[in-house]
């Protein structure tokens, strides 16, 4: 991370942020900090850069060339335009989700003004944000830029170590962290809270979380507000959407919910959602559509409930089934606010979508997480525009021929219990072609080897039309 602090005073960020961690994350080369003196930009002899405002009243106006030309100075160095911070109070206010969001950047821009502020005309040419740090007012950005440059720090790789970083999410589902206890056991009469002796790591874990929500509860309560349960429901014959939506989980929550709809008995529960939750609709696409799965989500209930549909894919194309998720969750009183459409593994080649989603992609997620997260924090719940037909007119898929050695086969009856649809006979074996969804679950599950399938002819077609590599799509 490059941080560049247009000011009047560099002095004053180059010794505010030179020691302790920071100072440590600049000799390391993890984070650079260009304290930029934009006298030095100034083009009047005396190096002045401020004068009286037009229209009278009290105080200077910092005048816009000079600002601009250290902009511009900014710019040529770094060789692209910036995201460009004003530190204001009359900015949106900075919190935790605004410090992950801007710590993916490379480079930052920090402009600091002073006296009664910075002719308009220059903000309006190069600032990108307006931030505030407090309900209050400074005498100056610098310490504004100073304290979001420390909280933005935290998330750039590297900065903490492992000690201080294991701490280091405890805003990010809007909870406050749990106290903490060290030696003496017990100091001037104040015991230690028995469970954190216990040794028991599930107990302590539990606990900490139950003094995280009463302590919200108590000294916040207006970080409930912003507060979500996320839960993943996702149908995954052969686990491909079930690690993208437990990535995208992951980047949503500390301790996202699971719901395995590929199992039947799953699928067959109710389960109801309230507006203070998130739900994580996820499958992959079949022929550009949802699996022809009767009622993949008819049991979940939503009051009002955001949602993102997840159409994870083997790099072909999601076609419709974005939007035909986002019909049928929207008739369950769910409000799709986001689709994302990631590339995993194909079931029939091994060459397209391998090893993704990847590192790339966990980027993509990230910052599609942080902007669902702002939207949920903002309780605003307008609908995504999503792409693709609601409702296609199903296609019929064959799917690649099928096999079963019955020399291997043990009877196990792994393949006919694990099958999504129960199409397979658990007595004979038989596959039932008018149930089968082709999603190859049951030769993936199958722990002889008796179960396979000859995917070669649609295999090479793929692999001759679709090898070049397509990125996650985003929609909000
Ligand atoms: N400059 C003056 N007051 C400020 C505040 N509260 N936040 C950010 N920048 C400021």
């Amino acid at each position: 991370m490059n941080y560049h602090v247009l000011t009047l005073f560099p002095e004053m960020i180059e010794q505010g942020l030179g020691t302790s961690i920071l100072g440590r994350a600049q000799k390391s080369g993890r984070i650079t900090l260009d304290a930029v003196n934009i006298r030095d930009y100034s083009e009047d002899k005396h190096m002045r850069v401020d004068d009286y405002p037009y229209g009278g009243g009290a105080g200077m106006v910092m005048q816009a060339e000079p600002v601009y030309r250290a902009y511009q100075a900014v710019e040529q160095k770094i060789g692209h335009k910036p995201r460009v911070i004003y530190l204001t109070p009359q900015g949106r206010l900075f919190d935790q989700t605004m410090v992950e969001e801007l710590a993916m950047e490379e480079d930052l821009v920090f402009l600091c003004g002073h006296y009664e502020g910075i002719d308009e005309r220059v903000l309006e040419e190069v600032v990108t944000d307006y931030v505030s740090i407090g309900d209050y007012v400074l005498t100056g950005g610098e310490l504004a830029a100073m304290v979001m440059i420390d909280a933005i720090s935290r998330f750039v790789p590297g900065v903490l170590g492992s000690e201080e970083s294991a701490q280091f999410e405890s805003l990010q589902d809007n909870l406050l962290e749990y106290p903490h206890y060290s030696r003496p056991e017990i100091w001037r009469g104040r015991a230690v809270p028995e469970v954190l002796l216990s040794g028991d790591h599930k107990k302590i874990e539990a606990w900490r979380r139950e003094q995280s929500v009463a302590r919200t509860k108590e000294r916040r309560p207006d970080l409930m507000e912003k507060q979500y349960t996320v839960t993943a429901a996702y149908f995954s014959p052969t686990e491909g959407t079930k690690r993208a939506a437990e990535m995208l989980a992951g980047e949503l929550s500390q301790t996202p919910k699971y719901i395995e709809l590929t199992r039947r008995r799953i699928r067959r529960q109710h389960v109801k959602f309230g507006s203070h939750d998130l739900l994580i609709a996820a499958a992959p696409v079949y022929g550009g559509q949802l699996p022809g799965v009767e009622g993949l989500f008819e049991n979940l209930h939503g009051e009002n409930t955001p949602c993102i549909v997840m159409a994870a894919y083997g790099n072909r194309h999601y076609d419709d089934t974005l939007a035909q998720m986002a019909k049928i969750l929207t008739q369950q009183g769910f409000i799709c606010i986001g689709g994302i459409a990631p590339i995993i593994p194909h079931i029939y080649s091994d060459k397209l979508g391998t090893g993704r989603p990847d590192g790339e992609d966990a980027k993509i997620f990230r910052q599609f997480a942080l902007k669902i997260r702002r939207r949920l924090e903002d309780h605003d719940f307008t609908p995504a525009e999503l792409p693709g037909n609601p409702s296609p007119e199903p296609k019929p898929m064959k799917g690649a021929p099928k096999f079963w050695d019955g020399t291997k086969c043990t009877h196990c009856q792994t393949c006919a219990l694990k099958c999504p649809v129960g199409a397979i006979d658990a007595d004979t074996m038989q596959i039932r072609e008018d149930l089968c969804i082709h999603c190859m679950r049951c030769a993936k599950v199958c722990p002889a080897e008796a179960r396979s399938y000859d995917a070669s002819q649609v295999k090479a077609y793929l692999e001759g039309n679709y090898m070049a590599r397509r990125e996650v799509e985003c929609f909000l």
